[in-house]
């Protein structure tokens, strides 16, 4: 099964209206592997979505960085999957470990946020990771798997989910996972897909990684046959993200 190498650009929090028009033109005037080798999906605040809809390349994609549990109502400060379809905006990150451990988001909440927003037809980039403390108690796998459930015990169709392991501990610490590190954790996740969820969907799901990715790191860590790509949140925001996506394989 071939899967299409995925590179998404997480720009949190960041940004002026100035700053993103300058990172759009950056990215536009790149040469890059076509749509065919890499899908790529830039990921503004909400306020930036409708100017970055506007201005990109028709060959990127963009996404929300999340969205509401359900249907919108009186819900003061949230965005629901509607209004994002309403902008033609097509895919949303959910359940990001900073929103995890920021607003408490539980394995449960993030389930059901997936399962909503790939009713209302968004397309989903869908985040797991272990904090540092899991990882040094060996419970890496146990963790990740967990919050991989909480997603198919409400998701039967996987045609729409991107799952991005993006390990805490390597979220802006620039401790990149080693390409070993992370291809044993994207085995277990494929593997964990395969047995309780399906052999065409563990085959099918792109599996990518996040957490400290730059222009340097990214070319061996793509040499490994289960990380599919990137989510990248610093270097997304710098030319660097162009190297990042001809890392693609
Ligand atoms: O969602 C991607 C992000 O969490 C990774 O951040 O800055 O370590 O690339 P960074």
């Amino acid at each position: 099964m071939v899967r299409k190498f995925f590179v998404g650009g997480n720009w949190k929090c960041n940004g002026t209206g100035e700053e993103v028009k300058k990172i759009v033109t950056t990215l536009n005037e790149a040469e890059v592997p076509s749509e065919d080798v890499v899908e790529v999906v830039v990921s503004p605040p909400f306020v930036f979505l409708p100017l970055v809809k506007s201005l990109l390349r028709s060959d990127f994609h963009v996404s929300a960085q999340n969205c509401w549990v359900r249907k919108g109502g009186a819900f003061t400060g949230e965005v629901s999957a509607e209004m994002l379809v309403n902008l033609g905006i097509p895919w949303v990150i959910l359940g990001h470990s900073e929103r995890r451990a920021l607003l408490n988001e539980s394995n449960e909440f993030v389930g059901d946020k997936v399962a909503y927003a790939l009713s209302q037809g968004l397309k989903v980039i869908a985040c797991v990771g272990e904090t540092l403390e899991q990882r040094e108690s060996g419970s890496t796998v146990a963790v990740v798997a967990a919050q991989t459930k909480a997603i198919a015990d409400k998701v039967s169709n996987w045609e729409n989910v991107v799952l991005a392991y993006e390990p805490v501990w390597a979220i802006g610490t620039g401790k990149v996972a080693t390409p070993v590190q992370a291809q044993e954790v994207h085995v277990e996740l494929r593997k964990w897909l395969h047995n309780n969820v399906g052999a065409d969907v563990a085959a099918s799901t792109r599996i990518i990684y996040g957490g400290s990715v730059n222009g340097a790191n990214c070319k061996e860590l793509a040499t490994k046959p289960d990380v599919d790509g990137f989510l990248v949140g610093g270097a997304s925001l710098k030319p660097e993200f162009i190297d990042i996506i001809k890392s693609a394989t």
